[in-house]
């Protein structure tokens, strides 16, 4: 797909974000999508999520175009991917209380039920390590990894089949960012979960992603499985990527592959 934006001004050239670019995510996958700021990640999501057509090239979703789905039944398959974003605190509504933000997608998808209703909430919130009492505040009022907790369990009220996760922990401190991506990683055992990982610390990538995807200027420049592509990099630009990483870091302990 090719992903762009308008310029700004009178004789404004538009930004090409996403420069044909082309990729498969299986169920149970996780796809890490690593690049410089500014190389096109987050356009990328945006049109996975089925928030911005692209104006080249199709997603597909179980060989289904969400931008040619008339609105009825793109309101119906839109609960199976769902975002979780970086900022915990400002993913969800300040006003709203986190038992209403998980509630929401129940409501809007017509399945909530006064005894049912709640009872799914509380499970939810169960789920991702949330207390009853925590779906009884707003958002500032909870951690920054509370939060991130209370956005996921509001993702996953929709029964999704993938999450398209914008830097999830990289807001997160070190010890707090272990405990979510651990969730995350159960979740996916669990549900078979696709994860569309968005990442800047390769270190992260290594331990909790499948494949990498490498992205600059726009273009793909590399995928491949996560072991090789890290150290058999063919590229430059994700040599260059990784020789950003302090030594040692990637290679000092080498974990199992994960499947
Ligand atoms: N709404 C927008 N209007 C115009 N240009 C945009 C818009 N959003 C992003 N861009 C431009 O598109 C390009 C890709 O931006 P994008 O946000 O996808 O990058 P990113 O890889 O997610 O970066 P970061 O790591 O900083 O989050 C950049 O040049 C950016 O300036
Ligand atoms: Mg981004």
């Amino acid at each position: 797909m090719t992903v762009r934006y308008p310029g700004r001004g009178r004789r404004a050239t538009p930004v090409t974000a996403v420069d044909e670019v082309s990729f498969e995510l299986a169920a149970g996958e996780t796809l890490a999508l690593v690049g410089e700021s500014g190389s096109g990640k987050s356009s990328t999501a945006t049109a996975v999520l089925g928030l911005r057509r692209p104006e080249g090239g199709r997603v597909l979703f179980d060989g289904q175009d969400p931008y040619r789905l008339p609105e009825r039944e793109l309101r119906l398959l839109r609960p199976a991917f769902q975002p979780v974003f970086q900022d915990p605190h400002g993913s969800l509504s300040p006003r709203q209380h986190i038992q209403d933000a998980i509630a929401e997608p129940l409501r809007v998808q017509g399945r909530w039920h006064p005894v049912s209703g709640p009872r799914r909430v509380a499970e939810l919130l169960d789920i991702v390590g949330l207390a009853p009492e925590h779906g009884r505040r707003r958002p500032h009022e909870l951690s920054g990894g509370q939060c991130q907790r209370a956005g996921i369990a509001r993702a996953l009220a929709g029964e999704p089949r993938l999450l398209v996760l914008d830097e999830p922990v990289s807001a997160l401190d070190p010890t707090v960012r272990a405990g979510v991506l651990e969730l995350l990683t159960r979740l996916q055992h669990e549900r078979g979960l696709a994860y569309l990982f968005i990442c800047h610390d390769l270190t992260l990538v290594r331990d909790f992603a499948h494949r990498i995807a490498v992205m600059r200027a726009g273009r793909l420049v590399e995928t491949g499985p996560v072991a090789r592509v890290l150290t058999r990099p063919t590229h430059s630009y994700t040599r260059a990527l990784l020789d950003a990483v302090p030594t040692g870091v990637l290679t000092e302990h080498t974990h199992p592959p994960r499947r």
